[in-house]
């Protein structure tokens, strides 16, 4: 079983390659969230797989709120591995989530890391096509070797320590102009941050459009994914190219 988390497709994408060569389900843990979903039995399973972004060097915080809420069950001398995609480094990722999964007394044989495209655009920038092409290919030729690991069970790098267990969400509430997410009049109402956000965090005013009210684990889809670009974080993404991995429907394959 490959639990997945991803905002803009990066680590679908990879999930769904290990998926397609081990034979695994995948599980979406953004919509396992939505669904207060965390019981899952894996007695069957060879190997059960965490393939999720680099937020802050370490885990998102809804990775890590989903981790403390999981009821697995015939985990036990199981293959169990992270794969982090990140822009740039997982940094310490690989050894947040190994204490996470030991204080549930879940093992893990190791993570691996695959750097592809950043998609953190409030300090970043999406680079030009064929950047863009040149990074997936990249990626693509680690990817294989990380997908020859997982199914030969190799130990993956735990490297160094980590500094921060994970990303924390931020409350976020427009209404007290907390929320540095904000929404322009472009905006034509079709609901899909709505839909995409893992916390929902994000409620939809028939007038005014959406609005912000909740804990935000500022993974970005809604940014990214909103059709005509009307979502920024304060001015920092504004005129910013926006991120979604190629050709993927997001989220919602092989629930559970
Ligand atoms: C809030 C946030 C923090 C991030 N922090 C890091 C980081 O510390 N190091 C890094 O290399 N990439 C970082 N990234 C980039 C993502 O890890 C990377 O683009 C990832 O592949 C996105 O995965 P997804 O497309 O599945 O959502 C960050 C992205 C976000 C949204």
């Amino acid at each position: 079983m490959i639990f997945f988390f991803s905002a803009t497709g990066n680590s679908q994408y990879a999930a769904q390659r290990v998926a397609a060569a081990t034979g695994d389900s995948v599980v979406s843990i953004g919509v396992a969230m939505k669904d207060r979903h965390f019981a899952f039995d894996v007695t069957e399973d060879e190997r059960i797989g965490f393939v999720v972004p680099t937020f802050a060097w370490t885990l998102p915080g809804v990775v890590a709120s989903f981790i403390n809420k999981l009821e697995l069950t015939g985990y036990r001398d199981k293959y169990v591995y992270a794969i982090f995609t990140c822009g740039e480094s997982c940094g310490g990722g690989p050894a947040a989530i190994r204490e996470l999964l030991g204080r549930k007394g879940i093992g893990f044989s190791g993570g691996f890391e695959l750097v592809t495209i950043d998609n953190f655009i409030v300090w970043s920038t999406i680079p030009s096509e064929e950047e863009v092409s040149r990074k997936l290919k990249a990626a693509d030729v680690i990817l294989d070797e990380i997908i020859k690991s997982v199914c030969a069970k190799k130990s993956g790098i735990i490297s160094g320590e980590y500094k921060n267990l994970y990303m924390p969400f931020e409350c976020f509430s427009s209404s007290d102009g907390t929320s540095k997410l904000i929404v322009s009049d472009d905006c034509v109402g079709c609901g899909l941050c709505v839909m995409m956000c893992p916390t929902g965090a994000i409620k939809m005013n028939e007038e005014e459009g959406p609005y912000w009210d909740g804990e935000c684990s500022l993974c970005l889809a809604c940014l990214h994914r909103c059709p005509v670009s009307a979502i920024d974080y304060g001015t920092d993404t504004v005129g910013k190219r926006r991120w979604k991995y190629p050709g993927l429907i997001p989220q919602t394959i092989n629930k559970y």
